[in-house]
């Protein structure tokens, strides 16, 4: 092993997990990814990845061919492990806006068991803001010689690898040692400033910024992330609401207020809005955890972000029943991409998916296609028809409408794909065609927040 090797647990091998094991493997630790669910346990340890990650099937493979990487079903495996990271999904709760601790409790229980002195727990997940310090109190009740720090994670889908590899960022809630740490008296057990600076080791010497604070600001800087990532999401759809009304150009304002670095281009991409398993969910719970902390006045605005956003989707229907002569019984539309970005095959909350489920619910014929996501679809949205291929999902069809811009959908051919269809008819929903091409090819372009004449 290279030196400063550590001998590493990764609790919770979903995506996040999944992708920290390997990429720990990679920076030269030996790994044991713990996963309660023994067929995905299973398929990990043979190399198959459960889901769709641009590069990450190379990497589990270079990891598992080094030795270094191994998976198990049971906790007694991650016994000995000089840090432990708590990687377990946060979803919303079941018809509510907090969000589910059930797992990151569960498995901290069962990691409780297995814990020794001088280890660090190191939680990853996205948790309400308190949470990091609760479970360092059980921490010190059950082994008063380990520690708990908080290092969230802020890798994209789609390119989690890269992210992981290569953060913008470092951050390390750990105890507050001026107050006697968690276990309450003296230093601290575990040094958990050194002990990640040893796991990052040649990202810290890439001189990756690192903020090391407070377990609070840790959780919140992750939750604060996404709300800001969410906020000027909407903020650019609610100016397409805008533009819709008065004929301006979303995408040329994006463009002018991008410029300004105070501003950035970036996340001003003005279309069916945000979905996935956190963007929504996580404001949703931030406010559910501002209202419990009696701060629930600092956060209604997310309230507003997330009803621009869900607007989108019932103004997307709205548009492809207006081009459909104003009815859509009956009509055949295509739907072009069900994952709720590109590059991913993750299709909670997706905006494509419920849009799409609406048309049908208002008696259109809808058609679904997606490069990856399927058999997703086919498992959980049984009453949408879905075929492989966009020719097949346009045939004879009224109207198409692009929902998740893939990069196969950006470069069809428009003189090609008319041919397929019944009318040339295209609904851009996140502004990714290229507009003259498909109207020199005689389509009837529409898009949210542009001109739409
Ligand atoms: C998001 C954050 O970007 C990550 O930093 C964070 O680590 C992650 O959540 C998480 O909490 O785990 P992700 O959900 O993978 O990552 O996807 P994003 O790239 O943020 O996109 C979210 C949604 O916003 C997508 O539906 C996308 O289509 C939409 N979006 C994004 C827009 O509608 N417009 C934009 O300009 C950008």
């Amino acid at each position: 092993d290279p030196p400063g090797a550590l001998k590493i647990s990764v609790i919770g091998c979903g995506y996040l997990g999944a992708v920290h094991a390997a990429s720990m493997a990679e920076l030269g630790h030996e790994v044991v990814g713990v996963e309660v669910d023994v067929e995905k346990a299973e398929a990990l340890a043979a190399g198959r990845v459960p889901f769709f990650e641009p590069g990450f099937e190379e990497l589990l493979q270079r990891s598992l061919a080094s030795g270094r990487l191994s998976f198990s079903p049971h906790m007694k495996a991650a016994a000995g492990a000089a840090v432990h990271f708590l990687c377990v999904g946060t979803p919303q709760r079941r018809g509510e806006y907090a969000a589910d601790l059930t797992y990151v409790e569960a498995a901290t229980a069962s990691l409780l068991d297995v814990l020794g002195p001088g280890e660090l727990v190191v939680g990853k997940s996205t948790v309400p803001v308190g949470t990091a310090a609760r479970l360092a109190e059980l921490v010190a009740e059950r082994v008063p010689e380990a520690a708990l720090a908080w290092n969230p994670e802020f890798l994209r889908e789609g390119f989690a690898v890269q992210d992981t590899l290569h953060p913008d960022r470092l951050v390390y809630g750990v105890a507050d040692s001026a107050a006697g740490g968690a276990a309450g008296a003296g230093a601290p057990p575990v040094d958990a400033e050194a002990l990640l600076d040893r796991v990052y080791a040649p990202i810290v010497a890439d001189r990756t910024p690192k903020v090391v604070t407070d377990y609070a600001t840790a959780e919140m800087v992750k939750t604060a992330a996404n709300s800001f990532l969410a906020t000027k999401i909407s903020f650019i759809n609610a100016m397409a609401e805008l533009c819709e009304a008065t004929g301006a150009d979303v995408k040329q304002l994006a463009d002018a207020i991008g410029h300004d670095d105070r501003i950035g281009r970036k996340f001003l991409n003005a279309g069916l809005g945000f979905g996935g398993g956190c963007l929504p969910k996580d404001i949703r719970a931030f406010m559910a955890r501002a209202g419990e902390l009696g701060a629930d006045q600092a956060l209604t605005f997310l309230r507003e972000v997330d009803n621009i956003n869900m607007r989108r989707r019932i103004r997307m229907v709205e548009l492809a029943r207006q081009v459909c002569d104003d009815s859509l019984l009956g009509k055949r539309i295509a739907v072009l991409g069900a994952a709720f970005k590109p590059d991913s095959d993750d299709i909670r909350d997706s905006p494509a998916l419920n849009v799409a489920a609406q048309l049908q619910l208002q008696g259109a014929n809808v058609r679904v296609t997606d490069p990856q996501a399927l058999p997703n679809v086919r498992r959980q949205w049984a009453q949408l028809d879905c075929v492989d291929t966009p020719e097949e999902a346009a045939e004879g069809a009224d109207a198409v409408l692009l929902l998740t811009e893939w990069r196969q959908y950006k470069e069809l051919d428009p003189a090609a794909f008319g041919s397929v269809v019944k009318t040339r008819r295209v609904l851009d929903g996140r502004n990714a065609l290229d507009r003259e091409a498909w109207e020199a090819a005689g389509w009837t372009y529409r898009a949210l927040g542009r001109r739409n004449v």
